[in-house]
């Protein structure tokens, strides 16, 4: 079976992509069979840095990719192409940036779901309406159906999350019902190696958002 291309993206930097990415890579690697190959596209390699930490232990593969190469375009293909052989699921984590952006833009040609970090402030709000609304855009380059998927991170009390609702169906966008606080334990908990909690405590946000995460994208 090919397997699943999820890029965790957005325009806004600090939303939690790298973090989201990593409490649910941990979290497949160590709850299913799934062979996972993150690949880091992001410069400040934050997934690299921290598999390289602890690379004594097992932990999922990861791969960095410079887009600052030539031809990158046809390099990342071709990496592409390589690791669908040999994985079951392959996250791409990505920097901030327009969708304009190379990696950004081939990461999502290449995607079967975005995963999206919102968070509820009217900064954050404004900039995923800008990305949301030119996702039609690259979609009229893309062969293959495309997920958009938004989830609700460092929840707290403010007032702000009447708002997150009007963002549902921009650019196909569903938003997660199941959203992640915001919670010292995933700045703590970030590992290449270890799930954040046991998927037996079954109130646990994380694995509430893990389960709708695993549904919606099709991972069993
Ligand atoms: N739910 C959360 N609770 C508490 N802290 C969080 C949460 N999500 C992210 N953070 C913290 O917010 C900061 C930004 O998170 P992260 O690096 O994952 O964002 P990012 O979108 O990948 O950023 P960048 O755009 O720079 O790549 C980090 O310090 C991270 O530990
Ligand atoms: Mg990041």
């Amino acid at each position: 079976m090919t397997p699943k291309i999820i890029s965790f993206v957005t325009l806004k930097g600090g939303s939690g992509k790298t973090t989201l990415l990593m409490l649910t890579a941990a979290a497949i690697h160590n709850r299913t069979d799934k062979k996972l190959l993150v690949i880091d596209s992001d410069p400040q390699r934050s997934v690299k840095q921290i598999y390289v930490q602890e690379n004594n232990k097992s932990s999922y593969d990861v791969f960095a990719f410079n887009w600052n190469q030539p031809n990158p375009e046809e390099n990342f293909e071709k990496v592409l192409t390589i690791a669908q052989s040999k994985y079951d699921l392959i996250f791409m984590d990505l920097p901030p940036g327009r969708i304009t952006d190379a990696e950004i833009y081939h990461s999502i040609l290449q995607s079967d779901a975005l995963i999206v970090p919102i968070v509820a402030s009217v900064l954050d709000i404004n900039a995923t309406t800008t990305f949301l609304e030119n996702i039609p855009e690259v979609l009229k380059n893309k062969k293959t159906p495309l997920e958009v998927y938004g989830v609700i991170n460092k929840q707290d009390q403010s007032i702000e999350y009447k708002h997150l609702t009007k963002l549902a169906g921009i650019g196909g966008l569903q938003l997660f019902y199941s959203p992640l606080s915001n919670l010292v334990r995933y700045k703590r908990g970030i590992s290449t190696v270890n799930d954040i909690t046991s998927p037996e405590f079954k109130e646990d946000e994380f694995n509430m958002y893990f389960d709708e995460f695993c549904t919606k994208c099709f991972i069993v």
